[in-house]
């Protein structure tokens, strides 16, 4: 599997690993109000990070590319910027608000250089081309 890919399953799982506490949080204490952050630090967390994992593993030649590193750090420091705010908003710090917008408009920016990514030529890796 190339590196981007393992990079992106293992920051998933520790998204995965807050976003499983902060449900078991909300079930055991019966108060729901971080709901939308347990929610998002799942499917932005977990999901959509597991999926950019998987894309990359099934199409190697992109992998390699100095673009994907680029989607990758720009959609984690949206997600650091965006969940932890989120979190600390739904409990009453109504002053994180623009945080959370901030982190979202780079969560965005990270997902527009991964539209890039797909919709780019597909390279032939070195070590194949050199074989061709
Ligand atoms: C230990 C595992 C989990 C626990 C204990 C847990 C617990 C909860 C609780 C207590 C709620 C609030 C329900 C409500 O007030 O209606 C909730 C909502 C939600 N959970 Fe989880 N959850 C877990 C795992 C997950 C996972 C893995 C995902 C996604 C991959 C997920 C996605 C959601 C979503 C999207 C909602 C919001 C649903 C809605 O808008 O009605 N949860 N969860
Ligand atoms: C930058 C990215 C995103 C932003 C800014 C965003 C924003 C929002 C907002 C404002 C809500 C309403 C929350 C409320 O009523 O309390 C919401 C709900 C929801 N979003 Fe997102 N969203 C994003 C990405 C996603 C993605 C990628 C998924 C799924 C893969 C998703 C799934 C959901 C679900 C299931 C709900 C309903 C659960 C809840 O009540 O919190 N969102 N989102």
């Amino acid at each position: 599997m190339p590196s981007i890919s393992q990079l992106f399953f293992k920051t998933a799982v520790i998204w995965l690993l807050i976003g499983l506490a902060v449900g078991l949080q909300m079930g055991m204490s019966g108060n729901h109000t971080v709901i939308a952050a347990h929610a998002h630090i799942n499917l932005l967390g977990w999901v959509t990070s597991s999926i950019f994992g998987g894309y990359y593993a099934l199409n190697p030649a992109k992998a390699n590319k100095r673009l994907a590193m680029v989607h990758y750090a720009l959609y984690m420091l949206g997600l650091v910027v965006m969940l932890p705010a989120l979190y600390f908003m739904e409990r009453g710090m109504s002053q994180l608000e623009p945080v959370v917008g901030i982190g979202s408009l780079i969560t965005f920016a990270g997902v527009l250089v991964f539209a890039v990514v797909i919709f780019s030529r597909e390279s032939v890796p070195l070590h194949q081309a050199s074989r061709a």
